[in-house]
């Protein structure tokens, strides 16, 4: 059966108190609306339907950044979440498998959970996601007769008895798509919100005789995010689930409470990762490598044996071989360094390639951007550049080269040549003690005029 996802994302998110639409709010380096298509992504979805409203074209720009293919419908009024999903109706009008709604503030609902509701579907109509609440608080409460779902109703509109249920609606719904929006035709918004309810749709499928069932889960995968606080408390939650799994996937870390994840971070077995260190988004690091203390990594691969900082910082595009060494105060984007090659202290690389076995002096600089453009350095195979070396892109320095410390390098440097590109030095015999003296005159001099 092939499935399609309709993600609600229209509202404003009030309580956050920000201009950034709620959806777009990171948690481990992605925003939740990832996270929600992330979890949908289990079940292959044939289509993905974002329904955006506030900030329409900010949400639009980040989900086809995630995925191009996603199809944005809007919802200008936001008149509740039915008929968020009758938005969805056009772009899935061809389409005759089922589909999933999820909420874009939901970030923790696992790919299994989706997969156990599609199977549900098989035997009913209507599956509905429920979790027995600790604080059923003002969750919608399912009500049930065995394994029938019978109808769901609103905290607002529930009766003291309804209230007193603690099976409460989780927010995801899956029915075959055409049966989804037939079923939301007839809801109305005679309720105490005023809105056109998703969930009544339970009632009148069993009105049609539809069967209708719930699958639950574990309360913690239900969380929406409404507001800073939550967001907070869920990254918190995240980051000890993410160093968990590391060190139970064999990853040292002796202060793991100090190391912050990506929701994407993949560290390999044996790899060693020291105190404070920050993964964004994109970041590979395999077998046996190390980073050390107060390093912060993006968009970066880093491949076995190699040893990044302490105070290292890669940027996305960077790709470390084999037992390359990365010390403290480099930073390095966009570039590819080989197998035992050196960047030990104080450099910026940038749009480059460093060879096998070279080593980067300290204080070298790829003077990659002239203000309008960036250009590439290209540096080859066991070379030597020297201490503070300017590199001014592009530029191309040869295999078995050296730089002399403190060169401006301007034109290709040919293999096996050494480039010097600096000032002649002159020494002036006697004139040290000379400067001295004078200079101190001088001071005198002036000391006495301000007093
Ligand atoms: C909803 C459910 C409730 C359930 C709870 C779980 C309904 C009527 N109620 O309530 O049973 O227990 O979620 O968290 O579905 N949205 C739109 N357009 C709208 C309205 C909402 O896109 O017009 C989006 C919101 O941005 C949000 C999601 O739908 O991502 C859920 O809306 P929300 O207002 O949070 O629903 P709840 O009142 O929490
Ligand atoms: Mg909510």
């Amino acid at each position: 059966m092939s499935v399609s996802l309709i993600i609600l994302a229209a509202g404003q998110g009030t309580r956050m108190n920000s201009d950034l639409p709620k959806v777009l709010h990171p948690l481990a380096g992605a925003p939740l609306l990832v996270h929600a298509m992330l979890s949908g992504a289990a079940v292959s979805p044939e289509k993905t339907v974002v329904v955006a409203g506030h900030e329409a074209d900010v949400v639009e720009k980040a989900a086809k950044a995630h995925d191009p293919e996603v199809t944005i419908v809007t919802q200008d009024e936001q008149l509740g979440t039915g008929h968020a999903v009758l938005q969805a109706r056009d772009a899935l009008a061809d389409f005759d498998g089922d589909a999933v709604v999820l909420f874009g503030d939901t970030p923790f609902i696992r790919p299994e959970t989706i997969g156990a509701m599609v199977t549900a579907r098989s035997d009913h109509a209507v599956v509905v996601l429920g979790f027995e609440a600790e604080d059923p608080k003002r969750y919608g409460r399912l009500v049930m007769s065995g394994n029938t779902l019978e109808r769901i109703v609103e905290y607002k509109d529930a009766t003291e008895k309804e209230r007193a249920i603690s099976l409460c609606n989780g927010g995801v719904v899956t029915a075959n798509a055409q049966v989804l929006f037939d079923l939301l035709d007839a809801v109305g918004n005679d309720n105490a919100s005023g809105e056109y309810y998703l969930t009544d749709i339970v009632g009148i499928a069993r009105e049609r005789g539809l069967s209708a069932t719930a699958v639950t889960c574990p309360e913690a995968e239900t969380q929406g995010i409404n507001t800073r606080q939550e967001l907070a408390k869920a990254e918190t939650t995240l980051q000890s689930h993410m160093r968990s799994d590391a060190l139970d996937n064999g990853v040292t870390m002796s202060a793991p409470e100090t190391v912050f994840f990506s929701h994407d971070t993949v560290i390999g077995r044996d790899a060693t990762i020291e105190p404070n260190v920050f993964f964004g988004p994109g970041v590979t690091i395999e077998t046996g490598a190390k980073i050390r203390a107060f390093s912060h990594l993006e968009g970066c691969h880093v491949a076995r044996g190699s040893i990044v900082g302490p105070y290292a910082r890669l940027r996305p595009g960077t790709e470390l071989s084999e037992d390359v060494r990365v010390g403290n105060f480099v930073e390095i984007k966009n570039s590819t360094i080989a197998e035992g090659a050196k960047v030990n202290h104080l450099s910026y690389i940038g749009d480059a390639e460093i060879g096998k076995a070279t080593n980067i002096g300290a204080g070298t600089i790829t003077c990659n951007y002239d203000g309008v453009m960036k250009h590439k350095t290209t540096i080859g195979e066991r070379s030597f550049i020297g201490s503070n070396t300017m590199l001014i892109a592009p530029v191309t320095v040869a295999d078995d080269t050296m730089t002399a410390s403190g060169s401006v390098i301007t034109k290709d440097v040919e293999a096996k040549a050494l480039a010097i590109a600096r000032a002649q030095q002159v020494n002036k015999p006697g004139l040290a003690v000379k400067m001295f003296e004078k200079l101190k005159n001088l001071k005198a001099k002036r000391d006495k005029g301000t007093k």
